[in-house]
């Protein structure tokens, strides 16, 4: 599995002849290292319907005749947009042709700029080949994570640091913690002011409890 980091808590998986894109707020985002045309994504996951996740998901979309996989709400959202969806609920999960992924508890709101609802916000877990990642979303500390530590063996997290919208870093470590993951990847930090904060803290916090972060930059990509 080839992960590429692409700014905020947009993330690319290259898995076999598959490639899925996790929340792809590309255009909005100043830094980003890439434009959603270079994207040749056959499967958006979505966290939940904020605008710096939902991002370029419809250009996308239609581009590639892509999937969006997401909460029921936001599914019926984006196929009335346009999309080719498929609708999901926390706690359940579903065997795509990349793998099989599974819809977690988050912690967070969820809805159009003007208010129409859009479920829950979710986190995402995607377990392919014997390899799993957990994407948290946008969310809360919550002790539910000590569950999913529990239940899966998680090769690599992405846990928002940015505070303000999510948790902030010590929460975030407690997070990291609770999941126990080989590797943590701080996403959802200094795209905006009232999120702007030192990874390197999140890092030696982390690495002061006897785990890994890794740093990503834009654009970077490790494989796993
Ligand atoms: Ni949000
Ligand atoms: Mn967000």
């Amino acid at each position: 599995m080839k992960i590429r980091y692409l700014g905020h808590s947009a993330v690319l998986l290259n898995i076999g002849e598959h490639e899925i894109i996790i929340d792809p707020f590309l255009t909005g985002n100043p830094d980003s290292p890439v434009s959603p045309d270079e994207i040749n994504a056959d499967f958006i996951a979505l966290t939940h319907g904020h605008g710096d996740h939902f991002g370029d998901t419809m250009q996308i979309a239609k581009k590639n005749n892509a999937t969006v996989i997401a909460i029921a709400e936001l599914a019926k959202h984006s196929a009335s947009l346009g999309a080719k969806v498929h609708a999901m609920n926390i706690g359940g999960s579903h065997k795509f042709p990349f793998g099989k992924l599974k819809l977690t508890i988050a912690h967070h709101s969820s809805s159009t700029p003007d208010g129409k609802y859009l479920g829950d916000a979710a986190g995402i877990i995607i377990s392919s080949n014997g390899q799993t990642i957990y994407h948290a979303g946008d969310t809360a500390l919550t002790y539910d994570m000590k569950l999913i530590g529990l239940q899966f063996k998680i090769d690599v997290m992405f846990v928002p640091i940015g505070d303000n919208f999510t948790m902030g870093i010590n929460d975030a470590v407690k997070a990291v913690e609770y999941v126990q993951p080989i590797i943590a990847v701080p996403i959802h930090y200094n795209t905006f002011p009232e999120i702007e904060c030192d990874p390197q803290e999140f890092a030696d916090k982390v690495a002061a409890i006897g785990l890994k972060a890794k740093i990503m930059e834009y654009g970077e990509t490790i494989e796993i």
